[in-house]
């Protein structure tokens, strides 16, 4: 479920922190669209000079068409506000991430950020994680990484598009999508997942959101702090 309108409302909303001059960081994925669209009115509308950052050829390609000018993440020493979305949010509001496989430059983009705002649909809000983890892996550590993953009570496995194809990332790497049943301590098991040499990204991040906006139905919302 993808609550459109919610989402629409809620960028409006999440919209009003930004400031001129600022650099934003720019997430993955359907919520951050809506999001970046808006933000391209924003800068037209108030005049701002706006840096972006992107987190993937897929928002980039907004960011170009709304007129947002991008540069890259290595080009600052901070970001004030990175808005993206989320494919689970648990009850200690740790965030799973990388259902687009953008995993690697949402974290650094996460890590360099002032304030990380994360915003979803309320199906994806759960008191334990229970969804897949994405894992981003050097394609020639696959094996080695696999076998660490069982080791700490997980099983792997590769994601491939369409007829079989392996997915690769920006970054030219592979994921493994891990699934550990129900995640009772997610700080741990990334720690622990991170912990194998050719693992580049863990999908649970452990910088936490500073605010999460929960989209309902009927164009509603909530906002986390
Ligand atoms: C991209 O890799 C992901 O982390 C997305 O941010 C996440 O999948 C959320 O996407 P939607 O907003 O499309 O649900």
């Amino acid at each position: 479920m993808f609550y459109d309108n919610a989402i629409v409302a809620l960028s409006n909303d999440a919209l009003k922190l930004v400031k001129d001059n600022y650099i934003i960081g720019l997430g993955s994925g359907r919520a951050a669209t809506t999001l970046v669209k808006s933000l391209g009115k924003l800068i037209k509308l108030k005049n701002y000079k706006i840096i972006g950052i992107s987190t993937s050829l897929q928002i980039k390609l907004i960011a170009e068409k709304v007129g947002i000018p991008l540069v890259e993440a290595d080009h600052v020493n901070h970001i004030d506000i990175v808005f993206d979305g989320a494919d689970q949010i648990d009850s200690q509001k740790y965030v799973i991430k990388g259902g687009g496989g953008a995993l690697l430059r949402e974290n650094i983009l996460f890590s360099l950020a002032k304030k990380v705002i994360v915003m979803a649909d309320s199906t994806k809000f759960v008191k334990n994680f229970t969804r897949t983890v994405p894992v981003e892996v050097h394609p020639l550590a696959r094996n080695l990484v696999v076998r660490s993953i069982e080791k700490i009570g997980g099983k792997a496995e590769l994601r491939s598009l369409d007829r079989g194809y392996p997915f690769f990332t920006e970054n030219g790497n592979i994921i493994l999508d891990c699934d550990f049943g129900t995640i009772k301590n997610p700080k741990v098991l990334t720690q622990k997942i991170k912990q194998t040499t050719g693992v580049l990204e863990s999908g649970i991040f452990l910088r936490k959101p500073d605010i999460i906006y929960k989209a309902k139905t009927g164009g509603k919302f909530d906002i986390l702090k």
